[in-house]
């Protein structure tokens, strides 16, 4: 059994006052939800008021992108040990936002991925075909691209590592990645459930080929786009997702609240 994950991703949205807001509703809402990881991604400049915000409780902060380098002259960049310091365990990497606006390519988020790993953050790497790729016939060549290209380049021992605390010993994805089809994204035209599962297989299959078969069944593949309260049912329903990458959702407490409760 993977353990499912519900993450927020703000995006360029929430005040310090907003965030602090949202996390007093929203902290006792999920107090009692023990049966999947929370996570949420505020703006660079939230991050600390989020962490101290969620001190105490399960939910953990992520950062929505970061430099590929761990120092340098990069004006503007912010590096993993910043977000380490900072209080973050999760980066969201390759979000298709970042890919077509700031010309974000797989081999950035290759080098992201790893550098997020060495830093010790869990790297939630998005992936996802656009609307013209699917017309075209090309969804799984684009996945598959992204796939191989990104996470599918690191070695298997960054991919996962065996825990060897159970018996028998288990795989442990370490990183997660966000099938995130691209004309789901802010359009309220979510996947459906069968057509998320089928990316998922397809991708958990390109981890298998790259890695093995025991890495694949580890990997968690969350979904995203336009999940909301009154989908994520459905979604859930199919047992190859492992949980949620959630946008505009995410932003309002108790419907964040609920996705998680749902999930
Ligand atoms: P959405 O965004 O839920 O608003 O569609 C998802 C995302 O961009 O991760």
């Amino acid at each position: 059994m993977r353990r499912r994950v519900i993450a927020g991703n703000w995006k360029m949205y929430k005040t310090l006052v907003d965030t602090r807001a949202f996390f007093s509703s929203f902290l006792p809402l999920v107090a009692a939800s023990k049966h999947c990881d929370i996570v949420v991604a505020p703006p660079f400049t939230a991050v600390s008021t989020a962490v101290d915000a969620a001190k105490g409780s399960s939910v953990a902060i992520a950062g929505q992108n970061l430099s590929w380098s761990k120092e340098g002259a990069f004006t503007g960049e912010v590096s993993a040990p910043m977000l380490v310091e900072a209080g973050c365990r999760y980066v969201i990497i390759g979000h298709s936002e970042r890919r077509q606006l700031f010309r974000e390519t797989d081999d950035n988020v290759a080098k992201k991925t790893l550098i997020a790993l060495e830093s010790g953050l869990t790297p939630i790497v998005c992936l996802g075909e656009t609307q013209e790729d699917r017309d075209a016939g090309l969804a799984e060549a684009v996945l598959s691209r992204q796939f191989n290209g990104g996470p599918g380049a690191l070695t298997p021992e960054e991919f996962s590592r065996i825990l060897i605390a159970y018996e028998p010993p288990e795989e442990f994805s370490r990183i997660l990645i966000a099938y995130e089809p691209v004309w789901a994204i802010g359009t309220g035209r979510t996947a459906t459930p069968e057509i998320a599962a089928e990316a998922h297989r397809m991708l958990r299959r390109c981890a298998g080929a790259k890695f093995s078969v025991r890495h694949a069944s580890a990997l968690r593949i969350l979904y995203g786009g336009s999940v909301k309260p009154d989908n994520i049912h459905g979604l859930m329903a199919q047992e190859e997702l492992d949980g949620a990458l959630v946008g505009g959702a995410s932003l309002d407490p108790k419907s964040f609240a609920a996705l998680v409760n749902f999930a």
